[in-house]
């Protein structure tokens, strides 16, 4: 999921300094790359007409469908000649200035291992399914992938000024939970959606979470889980909005920020733009754990 807390100060034996790892794609078992295709298979039954167009597209050019775990190398080359990303294997979340500096570089970390076969539907870590299938088709659209560079470079600049808890809402309501709206309706772009089957559905269609209009400053004030389905998500009208709000300096934002008190996940305020007003249904009914049990 997001990529913010991190779990070793130095890199671990075998990692270079910037935290990168070869993939060692040769060692892939033939299991792991059956845990692939099955989660590939999954998403691919539910998502043409839940996903956006720019994520369905670059599945489709770097060519993510074949069989098994992707080689990085392979998918490097088509990705490089499209927006200038390239991916690289890291062993599990990096610190936060390790992170920004890849992204500031136009290189996507992502994890090299893939989950169990018992953890199909959940896993704490970002794996290589949720990391190169759930974020790597959205950088090859040339405006995402400036986003994501200016991300990078902002969080740099927020984690110099001690705003990065600000600043990493706002990646939580983007790059991991954002939907856009679309003539067709609304659609997924976000890659902690779109690499969960249970959530890919939750997220449009369940009567319970709000679903509200993007406002920079507000989704920077407001409070997210990281144990369930989200409880709110933002709703962008284009990437090109979100580039260009994003683009400008957030010194004033953070100025005021400091004083502004932290949203509680649930609230709607007046200002907002009420796509779905949710029912909370699901999670006041006790989310995941409730129906475990
Ligand atoms: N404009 C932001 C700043 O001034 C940087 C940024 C760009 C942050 C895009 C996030 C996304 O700090
Ligand atoms: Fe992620």
């Amino acid at each position: 999921m997001a990529d913010f807390e991190h779990v070793f100060d130095s890199p671990p034996p075998g990692a270079a300094a910037d935290w990168t790892i070869p993939q060692g794609w040769e060692n892939y078992t033939d299991v792991e790359h059956r845990t692939w295709v099955t989660l590939y298979e999954r998403q691919m039954a539910i998502l043409p007409g839940r996903a956006s167009d720019q994520f369905m597209r670059g599945l489709d050019v770097l060519d993510l469908h074949g069989g098994g775990i992707p080689d990085f190398r392979k998918m490097n080359e088509a990705l490089q000649a499209l927006t200038g990303w390239t991916v690289v294997a890291v062993p599990g979340l990096v610190p936060d200035e390790v992170f920004f500096d890849h992204l500031a570089n136009r290189r996507f970390p992502a994890g090299q291992f893939i989950r169990k076969r018992e953890q199909l539907d959940y896993i704490q870590e970002p794996d290589v399914f949720h990391d190169v299938f759930g974020h790597v088709p959205m950088l090859t659209d040339p405006t995402f992938a400036d986003y994501m560079q200016a991300y990078g470079q902002g969080g740099a600049r927020a984690l110099g000024l001690g705003q990065l808890q600000n600043l990493a809402r706002l990646y939580w309501y983007t790059v991991e939970f954002g939907l856009m709206d679309t003539p067709e309706g609304l659609r997924i772009y976000g890659a902690g959606i779109v690499s969960s089957k249970t959530e890919s559905i939750f997220s449009l269609e369940d009567p319970s979470p709000n679903r509200l209009g993007f406002d920079l400053e507000r989704v920077m004030r407001t409070l997210y889980r990281i144990d369930d389905f989200q409880q709110v998500y933002f709703v962008i009208p284009s990437l090109d909005s979100l580039l260009a709000e994003t683009t400008k300096d957030f010194g004033a934002i953070y100025a005021r920020l400091k004083d502004a008190p932290d949203l509680p996940i649930e609230t709607i305020l007046p200002t907002d733009k009420v796509h779905t007003r949710g029912t909370q249904a699901y999670a006041h009914a006790g989310g995941r754990f409730a129906r475990a049990s």
